[in-house]
């Protein structure tokens, strides 16, 4: 699927019998399930295969062929429909999977967001994925890996816009791991663990996007967007401004989820691998802080017990947000113990 999807020109049937030593047969038959799930194939005689068009499938090996890292996602686990990915992830972390383990599914029936909220994943339009890591350090790190999964969906998110699409997402983080487009929630990370005293046995990270989703229910449709539906309201206004809009964005505003997936990994691994060296947030301080919808905005801390309202400054190397209080006084927010409010709605 690789090979066709990147070749700019006709695959021969021959080279495709050659690099995956399969018979002619063998071939036509796959070029047949890919045309049944919807990819649009040219053949023609004496030149070969040509992918003219794909769809938005999530399924194994969708995913596998955008996976471009190394190491996470070199296992695929991918469900039509499944309670929770972080479920399935934690089944598999406990059965010894590797470490980059990835568990995808194209629908969740009992997503789970955090303290305890549910997540909805409709089918066809959501991403649902987790992975498994078995890091080597110590456990109280590993909260600070849920923010580098954020600042790695966000790059992901932008730079899918800004190759595939109109450059028209307008993307933040509310701290500490809300990716939002135009003002908007897309995505929300769900980070679980197995630990000892001292050593970590895996982390799942669970990442849910609104990629495709047409519609919110109306008690989230002020807080929560999708990048389909980010699309299609750029889509509109061009019209209205310019008549025809310059479509760069795909066939019916969607995005390919897969794609996406594929580049998350990708990002993740590059971001993750300093965080192992450093095991601080330092080599992204900046780049996260440039992104924060908080920052320079007052938000509500929510401790528990306390409630108090200050302007949001920034992460520091641990990824605790330091906030101002009314009085002048400085502190520090730990992810864990906190949420936090813009005092106007969501950001
Ligand atoms: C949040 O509350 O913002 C976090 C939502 C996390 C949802 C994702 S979807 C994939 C993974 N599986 C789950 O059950 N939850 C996470």
């Amino acid at each position: 699927m690789k090979l066709l999807r990147e070749a700019d020109d006709y695959v021969s049937g021959q080279e495709l019998c050659d690099k995956f030593m399969v018979s002619r047969t063998a071939v036509w038959k796959v070029i047949n399930q890919l045309k049944e799930e919807g990819y649009l194939i040219e053949a023609v005689r004496n030149k070969g295969y040509h992918m003219v068009d794909s769809p938005d499938v999530l399924n194994k090996e969708a995913i596998e062929s955008h996976v471009g890292s190394k190491v996470f996602g070199c296992q695929v686990v991918c469900f039509d429909s499944i309670d929770s990915t972080n479920i399935q992830a934690k089944v598999l972390a406990e059965q010894g999977c590797p470490h980059g383990t990835l568990v995808a599914a194209d629908q969740q029936v009992s997503g789970k967001g955090r303290r305890g909220r549910t997540w909805e994943s409709p089918k066809g339009s959501a991403i649902s994925m987790s992975l498994v890591l078995r890091p080597t350090f110590a456990p109280n790190k590993a909260s600070m890996l849920t923010l580098v999964m954020a600042i790695s969906v966000a790059n992901a998110i932008r730079d899918y816009d800004k190759t595939y699409g109109n450059n028209s997402w307008d993307v933040q983080i509310k701290w500490p791991n809300d990716i939002v487009v135009n003002g908007k929630k897309v995505c929300g990370i769900l980070t679980e663990m197995s630990t000892e005293i001292d050593y970590i046995n895996y982390v799942v990270i669970g990442v849910g996007i609104n990629a495709n989703i047409e519609e919110f229910p109306a008690e989230l449709k002020e807080i929560a967007t999708s990048l389909k539906l980010e699309n299609q309201k750029f889509i509109d206004s061009q019209k209205l401004t310019e008549g025809l809009p310059n479509v760069k964005i795909e066939k019916n505003c969607a995005i390919q989820r897969a794609r996406l997936v594929g580049a998350i990994l990708k990002e993740f691994e590059e971001q993750y691998a300093k965080f192992n060296e450093l095991e601080d947030l330092s080599f992204m301080q900046e780049a996260y802080n440039k992104m924060l919808v908080n920052s320079g905005r007052e938000v509500k801390v929510l401790e528990p017990g306390n409630e108090y309202q200050a302007v949001a400054m920034g992460i520091d190397e641990e990824g605790q947000l330091e906030v101002r209080l009314t009085n002048g006084e400085e502190k520090k927010v730990y992810a864990g113990e906190v949420s936090v409010r813009g005092i106007y709605g969501y950001v």
